[in-house]
Formats: structure tokens, C-alpha cells, sequence
């Protein structure tokens, strides 16, 4: 496995694999790999030459301090992981000073609304960062497919603007969410999970699955006063939101109108870690 720490030593192996006409798969993280990462790196080496993997936590989309320090870093156990599926991955792992160079800052974007929905409003500037970040690496790396899972499904949408919006080639692809066999969906942020929140953190997958159930029957306003009570008064689990909102602009529902995909959104406090997840509707 080739494993690049700067940007110039990146540069010249792209240049190298371009000039050979490879078709480059790249899939962004921020490390502490876990089976939904590997699930799309499969993806990518089935469906390109070669693949790059990033690993850097991105600080300008963390819009706490302590949420930056606690996020998990596992280099070492990441590199065994992609070991394990192959020694032909291309691993980035750059220190800020590689990407952002002095300024370490995000650009102000203009997602047509979609940065301002749900995480983006409890999560001022997040959307910035993940564009800001995503257009240096896409700049450096210029990957003709990029592999992005649907658990972040705002931020998989907000990449399709971006590429859009610069006017970038490299296709984006989205990929089904993975989940551990109770329903919780994979995330870094569950390394940081108690036995405690563990053992309940599977109650969000529940409610999203009884609210596609009912979804056809019940109301939208029934659906969301239901959840909230789910969550009222629950020991370890706090909501911080629930929506159901339309596929194609993330604006939340009041009613269900014919032909309309949607999809029902929700992030929950178990102690200080934030978990998100989705399911789509119809
Ligand atoms: O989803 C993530 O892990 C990050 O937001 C990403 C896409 C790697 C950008 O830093």
C-alpha cells in the first residue's frame, strides 16, 4: 500500500496513473474505519483501476472544539483495515497544513438552501467545511467516481450541488447505509458509545422503521409528535431532531403530496455522542 502524507507526493501518483489512463475511485473519511467505510471501498475497487482512500478530520466542519479533540484517531488500526482488502489502496492521510496550507478556513457556499436544513442548522458551518475539504481533495486527486454512504444523506446530497456548483467531473455515487444486526447505524462517533448507550442507541432505527410503517396512514404531524415521545424522558437518549422531508430539496413536510419521494430524518443525543441516520419513505 502506497501511503502519502503530502499533497506534491499525491500529486505526482495521480499525474503517473492519469497519464496511464487508470480510472480512480476515491472515498473520503476522517478515519476510525469501520464496516460501512470498508463496504464502500469494495465498491470502489470493483468499480475502478485504482483507489484512494483519505483519512483526515477535516477541522473546519466540527463547529465545537471538543467535538474535534473527542473524534476518534486510528490510524494504525485503519491501515490494517485497508490491508485487509487490499495492498493496491492509495492511502492520503495529510496533516491540515498539507490541505488548508496557513489559513486553516472554509469557504461560504451556496447549496441552493440544502445547507441550511437540519444538520445545518444545528450545526452552523458544517456544510462549508465538508465543501471546502471536498473541493481541495477532488482538486488534488481529480477521481473519475467518489463514494459517499447514505447515513449522511444531507451531506451526500450538499456533494452533488458542490460538484455541480464548481463544475467538477468526478461522479458521485451514494451507498446504502450498513448497519450493525440490532439497526444502529455504523459510525466513527459509536466508538465512543457505553455499554449503556449501546444497548439502546437501536431504539433510532426502531422509530424510523414503525414511521415508514405508518407512514402511508398516519399523519406527518401524528408521526413527529410519536417520535418525540419516544424520546421524552428516555434515560440515555436525547432527540435533537426528527423531520420528514422531500428527497429533492430537504425541506421538511407538513403533508404528503402524490409523486413525492421522501425520506424521514433524525439526530439523538446518548450522553455527548451525536447520532444521526435516515430511512427512505416511499
Ligand atoms: O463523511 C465524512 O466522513 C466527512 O464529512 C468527509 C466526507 C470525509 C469530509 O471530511
Amino acid at each position: 500500500m502506497r501511503v502519502h502524507e503530502k499533497r506534491l507526493d499525491i500529486l505526482a501518483d495521480v499525474a503517473i496513473l492519469k497519464k496511464q489512463h487508470k480510472t480512480i475511485g476515491f472515498v473520503p473519511t476522517m478515519g476510525a474505519l469501520h464496516k460501512g467505510h470498508l463496504a464502500l471501498i469494495e465498491r470502489a475497487i470493483k468499480e475502478n483501476e485504482v483507489v484512494i482512500v483519505s483519512i483526515f478530520v477535516n477541522p473546519t466542519q466540527f463547529n465545537t472544539s471538543e467535538d474535534l479533540i473527542n473524534y476518534p484517531r486510528t490510524l494504525d488500526s485503519d491501515v490494517k483495515l485497508l490491508l485487509s482488502l487490499s495492498e493496491d489502496i492509495i492511502l492520503f492521510a495529510p496533516s491540515p497544513k498539507e490541505i488548508y496550507r496557513e489559513q486553516i478556513t472554509s469557504n461560504s457556499y451556496d447549496f441552493k438552501g440544502l445547507e441550511n436544513e437540519m444538520e445545518g442548522k444545528f450545526r452552523p458551518g458544517h456544510f462549508d467545511g465538508v465543501g471546502t475539504v471536498l473541493k481541495h481533495f477532488f482538486n488534488i486527486l481529480n477521481p473519475d467516481k467518489a463514494y459517499f454512504g447514505e447515513k449522511d444523506f444531507q451531506q451526500l446530497q450538499v456533494v452533488k450541488k458542490l460538484v455541480e456548483i464548481e463544475k467538477i467531473t468526478t461522479q458521485i455515487i451514494g451507498c446504502p447505509i450498513y448497519r450493525e444486526q440490532n439497526g444502529l447505524a455504523l459510525s466513527s462517533r459509536n466508538k465512543r458509545l457505553n455499554q449503556n448507550q449501546l444497548a439502546v442507541a437501536p431504539l433510532i432505527y426502531s422509530v424510523l422503521k414503525q414511521v415508514k410503517k405508518d407512514f402511508g396512514t398516519k399523519s406527518v404531524t401524528t408521526l413527529n409528535n410519536w417520535v418525540s415521545k419516544q424520546f421524552k424522558n428516555h434515560d440515555e437518549l436525547k432527540l435533537e431532531y426528527f423531520e420528514i422531508a422531500k428527497v429533492s430539496n430537504l425541506k421538511p413536510i407538513k403533508r404528503k403530496q402524490k409523486n413525492t419521494k421522501y425520506r424521514a430524518f433524525i439526530a439523538v443525543f446518548a450522553g455527548e455522542i451525536r447520532l444521526i441516520d435516515n430511512i427512505a419513505l416511499n
